[in-house]
């Protein structure tokens, strides 16, 4: 005979299955399960199945998203971080050295810095982004291991680091606007649009990034961006423009490509420019 409450929850994992499917959740059965361990009673395990009915992320639902197979805290409105970016950081783990200053720019949750914490054993970390409820995420996820400055690209980072980054990495937005309208409402509608919109060809946060990039960059340091496989091109273009020498990785795993620079001698490395901000 089975035992009743377990046959109870049972039964509410497959209605709430069959609801989720009906509203289009291509996992249904995983989210039933997720969203039932996460609730902590019946009345928010109803309420969180209605958002993610109404079109929420699962992971803006839930609170975290799994990225490198660690779980970020994902608060709603803050971009979820993509498991594509994994490249992204797989790239930069391989180039950073030892005690390496590591800078992530365009940061969001904090994710890719967070990955990178647990895969180099000594790192200096800083992160920034625009977006007040990114850099609260991040420093949620970072819990003091890395500093976190909120403003815009270079602007609040302290100029004593000028020179000093040896990796120095960006998931920026890189969505054409006109794109935008095509994505799917999960990203379109519950992600901000500072996330996502990286202006007519995608690539205008990026030419910011590259152009300022040297003068951040310690000699022989890297800047790796995500881009898509068929802005790589122009990208490289950006990234030799300013200085660096420069080529796209692609990984058909991941679905990922990515642009990594290196300072050279030639490159320019004007330290002027704003001195840094708020950090916390
Ligand atoms: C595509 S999301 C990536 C977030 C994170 N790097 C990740 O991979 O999960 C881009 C992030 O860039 C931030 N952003 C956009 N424009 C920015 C700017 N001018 N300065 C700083 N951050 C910016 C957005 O707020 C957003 O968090």
């Amino acid at each position: 005979m089975s035992n009743p409450s377990t046959s109870t929850s049972r039964s509410s994992r497959s209605d709430i299955t069959a609801e989720l499917r009906a509203a289009g959740c291509v996992f249904a059965e995983d989210e039933a399960r997720l969203l039932e361990a996460a609730a902590r009673t019946p009345d928010e395990l109803h309420d969180m199945v209605a958002r993610r009915i109404a079109g929420l992320p699962l992971e803006h639902v839930l609170g975290w998203a799994e990225f490198a197979g660690r779980r970020v805290v994902v608060e709603p409105g803050v971009f979820v971080p993509r498991r594509r970016t994994e490249f992204l950081v797989e790239q930069a783990a391989a180039l950073a050295p030892e005690g390496a200053v590591v800078m992530d720019l365009c940061c969001g949750s904090g994710a890719v810095g967070l990955a990178l914490l647990s895969i180099l054993s000594r790192i200096e970390l800083h992160a920034t982004d625009v977006d007040p409820a990114a850099t609260r995420c991040a420093r949620r996820n970072l819990a003091g291991r890395g500093r976190v400055y909120e403003g815009d690209l270079y602007q609040p980072l302290p100029r004593e680091l000028r020179a000093r980054v040896d990796v120095l990495v960006a998931n920026a937005p890189y969505v054409p606007t006109d794109a935008i309208a095509t994505m799917p409402p999960e990203a379109r509608v519950f992600e901000p649009a500072v996330a996502l919109d990286g202006g007519a060809d995608g690539l205008e946060v990026l030419r910011r990034i590259v152009a300022d990039a040297p003068s951040w960059l310690a000699p022989s340091g890297h800047l790796l961006i995500e881009t898509s496989a068929g802005q790589s091109t122009d990208a490289v273009a950006e990234f030799v423009r300013a200085g660096l020498k420069a080529s796209a990785v692609s990984s058909d795993e991941f679905e990922a490509t990515v642009v990594i620079g290196t300072r050279t001698d030639q490159s320019p490395s004007d330290d002027s420019g704003p001195a840094g901000g708020r950090a916390g």
